[in-house]
C-alpha cells in the first residue's frame, strides 16, 4: 500500500482533500502534518483533529511543523478560510488532543528514511524546506511530490501573478524547486490553471445533502463561508476546492495532464511567489516540474463524490453528471 504523509494547514478545502484520501483505500496516510499557512499552525492542528474526529479517524498522528515563513512576515489566509479556518463552523474543539513534541519535520524524517513515502503537500512548503535543510537526504527519498501550488496560465490569486501557498513562503517554494532541480528529481505541480476548473457549487452540494445528509451537512457547515468569499472577490458562484484534487491526481494520475518544464520561484518584487515556468525551454534546463493543465473534472468528481459520501458510481452518474459538466 502507498503510504502518504499529507502536509497541510486546513484550511477548507484542506478537510476535504483529508476527507478524500481517507476514504481511499489505495493509501495509507501514515500521518498529518501542519504547516502555518490558511490558519496559523496551533489552529490547523486542532482542525486536522476536528476533521479527523468527524471521520472516526482521530487514530492518524497529526504533526505540528513551521509557525512562520522562512523568511517573511506570516501573512494568515483567515480573510478566506473564517476566522476559525473552517469556515466559520465553529466545530467544537476535539478534548485531550496535544501538539506531540516530535516536530512535523522529525516525523517527516524519521518515515521518508524507514520506508517508501510519498508526500501530498497542499499548504505553503515551509516543513519541506525544513526538510530539506535538516535531512536533504530524507527529502530526497520522497516517492512522489504532488503539490498543490502555483500556477502557470491562470492569474494568481495572491497578486496578479502569485499562487497563495507559494506566495506565503516564496523562499521555501524555491528551495524545494531548486534542490529537486539540482538533484534531477521532479515535484508534481496542481496549479491554479487545474484547480480553478474544481468549483463545488451551490446545485452539487444539496445533491450531496441528499445523498449523504450528515457528511453534506457537514461539508455545508464549513463551506458556506468559502461561497461567500468567491461571490465576493470573483463573482463565482460555489467555491473552488483547490486541494482535493492534488490528492485524487495522487490516487489516478489520468486525472490531469500537462508536460514537464524547468520551474523557478520568484522570491522578491512585484512577481514575488510566481511560478516561472520556461514551457519553451529559454533556458535549455532540464525538468524539475510536472505542470498540470488540464483536468478530466468528471473523472475527479466521481472520485470524489462516490468516496466522500460513501456512494455506488451508478448514482453518482444518475443525480450528478448534469450538475458536474457546467
Ligand atoms: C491554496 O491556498 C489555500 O487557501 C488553499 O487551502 C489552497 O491550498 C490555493 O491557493
Ligand atoms: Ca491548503
Amino acid at each position: 500500500m502507498n503510504k502518504v504523509i499529507i502536509d497541510c494547514d486546513p484550511g477548507i478545502d484542506d478537510s476535504l482533500a483529508i476527507m478524500l484520501a481517507l476514504n481511499s483505500p489505495e493509501i495509507d496516510v501514515i500521518g498529518i502534518t501542519i504547516v502555518a499557512g490558511n490558519s496559523p499552525v496551533e489552529l490547523g492542528f486542532k482542525n486536522a483533529k476536528r476533521i479527523l474526529k468527524f471521520l472516526g479517524r482521530l487514530d492518524v498522528p497529526v504533526y505540528a511543523g513551521a509557525s512562520a515563513p522562512r523568511k517573511r512576515e506570516y501573512v494568515n489566509a483567515l480573510d478566506t478560510h473564517g476566522s476559525d479556518g473552517l469556515g466559520e463552523s465553529f466545530l467544537p474543539e476535539v478534548e485531550g488532543q496535544k501538539i506531540p513534541e516530535k516536530s512535523a519535520v522529525k516525523f517527516m524524517e524519521e518515515s521518508l528514511l524507514q520506508s517508501d513515502v510519498s508526500v501530498i503537500a497542499l499548504g505553503p512548503l515551509s516543513n519541506l524546506a525544513e526538510l530539506i535543510d535538516k535531512a536533504p537526504s530524507a527529502f530526497l527519498s520522497i516517492k512522489r511530490l504532488v503539490s498543490m501550488g502555483g500556477n502557470f496560465r491562470s492569474h494568481g490569486n495572491c497578486s496578479p501573478v502569485a499562487e497563495y501557498n507559494y506566495w506565503e513562503d516564496p523562499d521555501s517554494a524555491k528551495l524545494v524547486f531548486d534542490t529537486l532541480y539540482e538533484n534531477h528529481k521532479k515535484i508534481e505541480m496542481v496549479g491554479l490553471d487545474v484547480t480553478r476548473e474544481i468549483v463545488l457549487t451551490p446545485e452539487i452540494l444539496a445533491e450531496m445533502k441528499r445523498a449523504n445528509p450528515i457528511t453534506g451537512d457537514f461539508i455545508e457547515k464549513i463551506t458556506s463561508f468559502y461561497f461567500k468569499f468567491h461571490w465576493e472577490w470573483e463573482h463565482i458562484r460555489g467555491c473552488v476546492i483547490n486541494d482535493p484534487l492534488a490528492v485524487a491526481q495522487f490516487l489516478n494520475p489520468d486525472i490531469l495532464s500537462g508536460f514537464e518544464a524547468f520551474t523557478e520561484v520568484e522570491t522578491g518584487g512585484i512577481s514575488l511567489g510566481q511560478t516561472v515556468v520556461d514551457s519553451m525551454s529559454f533556458y535549455r534546463k532540464e525538468s524539475n516540474a510536472l505542470i498540470y493543465t488540464k483536468v478530466d473534472k468528471a473523472v475527479f468528481w466521481e472520485m470524489f463524490l462516490t468516496r466522500v459520501l460513501n456512494i455506488e458510481p451508478e448514482y453518482c452518474k444518475a443525480k450528478f453528471s448534469n450538475l458536474i459538466l457546467r
